[in-house]
């Protein structure tokens, strides 16, 4: 089993307490969301659970073995990547030699095309393998910076905000294209200020405010997704 397991997260700035005993826990094949206002610790949960925010307290565990301490080069050979905010791909580069970047924290050698699990999901990196990346829609690129993620065959997907500036029907293709990892038996954390999106398609969506959890929703509170949360955080 693959579960990423978070057991009282602590994170800490200096000063700041950006994240406040955080416990989670994400199993293969489903979705958990993590929704909250701006500053509330969702990006510093994931830098921490990539070993590259200041753990204060608390363990990360995969299958059951820690991840405290580890680079973020370890904890994505262990089989997590990230799709940081903001996508980070490299414009000069091809779409193509993006996703290659990705292969580097595979853990077995590819069968076949290596960059199939990305094709498959998103046919226009396909269309597009040879353009430069700098040339593709924010979309494309959305999908560009998944996909790098996917070709790492990772076991779980760690996703920060991927629907931040994209047009609706672009936002269709992300959620879509997510739930279509899970059906693939990932784990997948998503962090989102979509809430409504998010606590639809969650199996489970945790909100955050000042670092500390304070509700949890499930598919069936999606209609009144954005009263709850107001409500919890007045
Ligand atoms: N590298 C950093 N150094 C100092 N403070 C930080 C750093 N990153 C985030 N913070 C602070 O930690 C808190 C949580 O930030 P963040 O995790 O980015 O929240 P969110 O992703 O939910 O918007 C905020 O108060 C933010 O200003
Ligand atoms: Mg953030």
């Amino acid at each position: 089993m693959t579960t990423l397991a978070l057991d009282g997260l602590s994170v800490r700035y200096g000063p700041v307490d950006a994240v406040r005993g955080l416990s989670l826990e994400v199993k293969p094949g489903e979705i958990v969301g993590l929704i909250g206002p701006n500053g509330a610790g969702k990006s510093s949960t994931l830098h921490a659970i990539m070993g590259a925010a200041p753990l204060a307290g608390g363990t990360v565990t995969l299958g059951g073995r820690s991840l405290s301490g580890r680079s973020s080069e370890d904890v994505a050979r262990a089989g997590i990547a990230l799709v940081p905010e903001g996508r980070r791909i490299f414009a000069e580069l091809t779409v193509e030699e993006n996703l290659r970047l990705g292969l580097a924290a595979r853990r077995t050698p590819a069968n076949g095309d290596a960059l199939e699990p990305a094709f498959e999901l998103f046919p226009v990196l396909r269309d597009f393998r040879r353009r430069s990346a700098g040339a593709l829609s924010g979309g494309q690129q959305q999908q560009l910076a998944i996909g790098r993620a996917l070709v790492a065959e990772p076991d779980v997907l760690l996703l920060d905000e991927p629907s931040l500036g994209l047009a609706p029907r672009i936002v269709d293709i992300v959620f879509d294209a997510l739930a279509a990892i899970r059906e693939r038996g990932l784990a997948v954390l998503l962090v989102e200020q979509r809430a409504q999106r998010t606590v639809a398609l969650a199996d489970r969506s945790h909100v955050l405010a000042n670092g500390q959890l304070r509700l949890t929703l499930g598919p069936e509170d999606a209609g009144d997704t954005e009263r709850l949360i107001s409500a919890y955080l007045a």
